[in-house]
């Protein structure tokens, strides 16, 4: 399989009154074709910054830099505007969690679909509503044909996230990136429209960034897991190996958290990490999770190892298996 997509060393600097906010601070992962990265970490860790900064649409004020931006062999770091806007919506697009700031109310459905092929393809306008009634019924909208004079405030929230998933398919995108699509809509709606999310990537043989909290889905989609904290990743690998052998103390914090399917047992108390992220305003030395973490010494102020193992499996910790030797803690004291 070839790559599609290489970060290397991504950084999004925010300057604010109070200084330089570090939001993304040097990230790297890559992504195959048709392979589903999932990226996981609380809010404010840099999930969203760092998926705008892959899609060319950060806010103006941001400062974006990278060793490597590289989609499908183009420096999207060195791209001009008109060539990001010709990428956006073709041969990659973008799923927002909240489907009102993709979708434009002054327009119908059939319309917005329409131009999102009418923009990038030499086809005819009759084509591109054939294919948008197409698209519409893959994402499990029932009358296709009848919604397309539609608006959207015409539709419920859950139909207008499949309004919107449709739209972003309607060029077959080599590279979808899908963030929190599905937190704005109802539990029980939420994992029927990622599940038709998956199932669309796999037919259409996608790569995908897939931002979601939950867990349970992370496991049965994921190819890969990046976990972020604090504008880092701080474990990333092959699904398997993180699930199954987390080693980053926050990530184990993590699984503690929220209820995975299989692992969990009915009636088990899930745990919660106390404490807050730190500012990332400013430089931020060693490890920013060690004021929360419940085996910090004092080496977690300094730099932080990068381990790697074989598989590619990568944690940073300064502990070997994120966890200390035995006496570790008295030895050297908590920073
Ligand atoms: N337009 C912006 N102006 C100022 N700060 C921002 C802006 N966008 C994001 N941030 C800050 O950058 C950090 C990372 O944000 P974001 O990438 O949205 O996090 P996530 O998606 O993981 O919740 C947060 O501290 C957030 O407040
Ligand atoms: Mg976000």
């Amino acid at each position: 399989m070839s790559t599609i997509l290489s970060v290397e060393d991504l950084k999004v600097d925010i300057p604010l009154a109070g200084g330089v906010l570090h939001a993304v601070r040097g990230i790297d992962f890559d992504l195959k074709r048709g392979e589903t990265l999932c990226i996981v970490g609380e809010s404010g860790s840099g999930k969203s910054l760092t998926s705008l900064a892959i899609m060319g649409l950060l806010p103006k004020m941001a400062q974006c830099r990278a060793a490597k931006l590289e989609f499908s062999g183009i420096d999207l770091s060195k791209a001009k505007n008109r060539q990001m806007r010709s990428l956006r919506g073709d041969r990659m697009s973008m799923i927002f969690q909240e489907p009102m700031t993709s979708l434009n109310p002054a327009y119908t459905i059939g319309d917005q679909l329409a131009e999102a092929l009418l923009l990038h393809r030499k086809v005819g306008k009759k084509a591109a509503e054939a294919r948008a009634v197409e698209l519409l019924e893959k994402v499990g909208i029932t009358a296709a044909a009848s919604r397309l004079g539609q608006y959207p405030h015409q539709l419920s929230g859950g139909l207008r996230q499949r309004v919107m998933i449709a739209m972003a398919l309607m060029g077959e995108p080599e590279l979808i990136i899908a963030d929190e699509p599905t937190t704005a809509l109802d539990v029980t709606i939420q994992a029927q429209i990622l599940r038709l999310l998956v199932d669309l990537q796999r037919e259409m043989n996608m790569a995908m960034i897939l931002i979601t909290h939950d867990l349970g889905v992370v496991a049965r989609v994921a190819d890969k897991v990046a976990i972020m904290y604090a504008g880092e990743v701080v474990e990333a690998g092959k699904s398997a190996d993180v699930f199954n052998a987390p080693q980053h103390p926050y990530t184990r914090g993590l699984l503690r958290c929220i209820p995975v399917p299989g692992k969990t047992k009915p009636g088990e108390h899930l745990g919660s990490i106390p404490g807050i992220v730190p500012s990332l305003i400013g430089e931020t030395q060693g490890c920013a999770f060690r004021g929360r973490c419940d085996v910090a010494i004092g080496s977690c102020a300094h730099d932080i190892p990068r381990r790697v193992s074989e598989s590619g499996h990568m944690y940073r910790c300064v502990h070997e298996g994120g966890q200390p030797a035995a006496n570790a803690i008295q030895s050297e004291g908590r920073p």
